[in-house]
C-alpha cells in the first residue's frame, strides 16, 4: 500500500495503549530490515530519517526507496523526517514524498517555538502531512544535534496544553528524562510527568531516545500515553556490529552483499524485538 501519514497510526495507538515503533535508517538495507520486520509481524511502522541522512542520501532516494518499499508491503508504512529545525529542508522532504515531519524548535524560546511549529502545521495541513514538535529539550546526540545533559529540560505539562492549543500541532515529544544516545546508567524517566502531560494532551506523545531502555520502563511509558518510540543509536550498533564480524572473520571480504545481508538479518531481528516492546504487533 501507498506511503500514509503516521498521523492515523498514531492515533490508533494511543487509542489502543500501544505504541509505533519509528526506526532511523540510513542506507537501504537498513530500510529494507525494519520494513521486512513489519511486514512479517503484521505491525504498522515508521521508517525516519535524520537531517544528516537526508544530505547523504537525498530526499527523493530515501522517499521512493520507501515509496517501493511500502508499495510492496500489505502493512501501513509513514516515512517521518527526524529533528529538523530548518523549514527548507522540511518542505523538501515534504515535496519528494515524507508523510510525517518533525519540526525541532526546542531550542527556541516557547513562543518562537509555536511560531515555528504553527508555520510547518499551516504548510503540511494541505498535503495531510503528519507534524511533529519537541517542548523541553531531550539530552544526548542525535546527527549533529548535540544537546549537554544539564541543558535537558524537562517539558511542563501546562505549557504541552497550551502549545499544542496553539500550534495544532498532531503529535508531541515532551523531554520527560529520555537521551539521544546509549544510557551510561539507566535512564532517569520522569512517569509522573508522563502521565500528567498525557491528562492534559489527547495527541499521541512521543518517546525520543529510544535506545537501552529497559524493558519495564518502555512499557510503563506505553501505558501511560506514549504512542511512538525512536530507535536509532541502537540499530544502527547492531548492523554495524553484523558488518564488523563478517570482516573479523574474513577481512578480505569485497562483496557487499556477503556482509550487507548479515547486517539486514540482525538489524530485521533488531527491530522485530522493539515492535514486540512497543506492542505493535499484530496491529496492522
Ligand atoms: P536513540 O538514538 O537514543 O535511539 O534516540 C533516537 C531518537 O530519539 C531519534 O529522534
Amino acid at each position: 500500500m501507498a506511503l500514509v501519514s503516521s498521523t492515523p497510526l498514531l492515533r490508533k495507538a494511543r487509542a489502543e495503549g500501544y505504541c509505533v515503533g519509528a526506526f532511523n535508517v540510513h542506507t537501504l538495507e537498513m530500510l529494507q530490515a525494519v520494513v521486512e520486520a513489519a511486514e512479517e509481524t503484521k505491525s504498522p511502522l515508521i521508517i525516519q530519517s535524520t537531517v544528516g541522512t537526508v544530505k547523504h542520501l537525498g530526499a527523493d532516494y530515501i522517499a521512493a526507496a520507501a515509496t517501493v518499499a511500502s508499495n510492496r508491503s500489505s502493512v501501513p508504512i509513514a516515512l517521518h523526517l527526524d529533528h529538523c529545525s530548518d523549514f527548507g529542508i522540511i518542505m523538501q522532504c515534504i515535496r519528494a514524498g515524507y508523510t510525517s515531519v518533525m519540526i525541532d524548535a526546542s531550542h527556541d524560546p516557547f513562543d518562537k517555538n509555536v511560531a515555528a511549529t504553527r508555520k510547518v502545521v499551516e504548510a503540511a495541513a494541505a498535503v495531510g502531512v503528519n507534524v511533529e514538535a519537541e517542548l523541553g529539550r531531550v539530552g544526548g546526540v542525535e546527527d549533529d544535534i548535540v544537546v549537554d545533559e544539564r541543558d535537558a529540560l524537562l517539558a511542563d505539562p501546562d505549557e504541552c496544553a497550551k502549545f499544542v492549543e496553539l500550534t495544532g500541532v498532531h503529535t508531541l515529544a515532551p523531554a520527560i528524562g529520555t537521551a539521544h544516545g546509549i544510557y551510561k546508567g539507566d535512564p532517569n524517566i520522569d512517569f509522573d510527568r508522563i502521565g500528567r502531560i498525557a491528562s492534559k494532551v489527547s495527541i499521541p506523545l512521543v518517546l525520543h531516545g529510544g535506545s537501552g531502555i529497559p524493558e519495564n520502563q518502555v512499557r510503563k511509558a506505553v501505558s501511560l500515553g506514549m504512542s511512538k518510540m525512536n530507535v536509532a543509536t541502537e540499530l544502527r550498533i547492531v548492523f554495524s556490529d553484523a558488518i564488523k564480524e563478517v570482516f573479523a572473520a574474513n577481512p578480505e571480504e569485497n562483496d557487499p552483499r556477503k556482509y550487507m545481508v548479515p547486517a539486514k538479518l540482525a538489524l530485521k531481528a533488531a527491530a522485530i524485538e522493539k515492535m514486540r516492546l512497543c506492542g505493535s504487533i499484530g496491529k496492522a
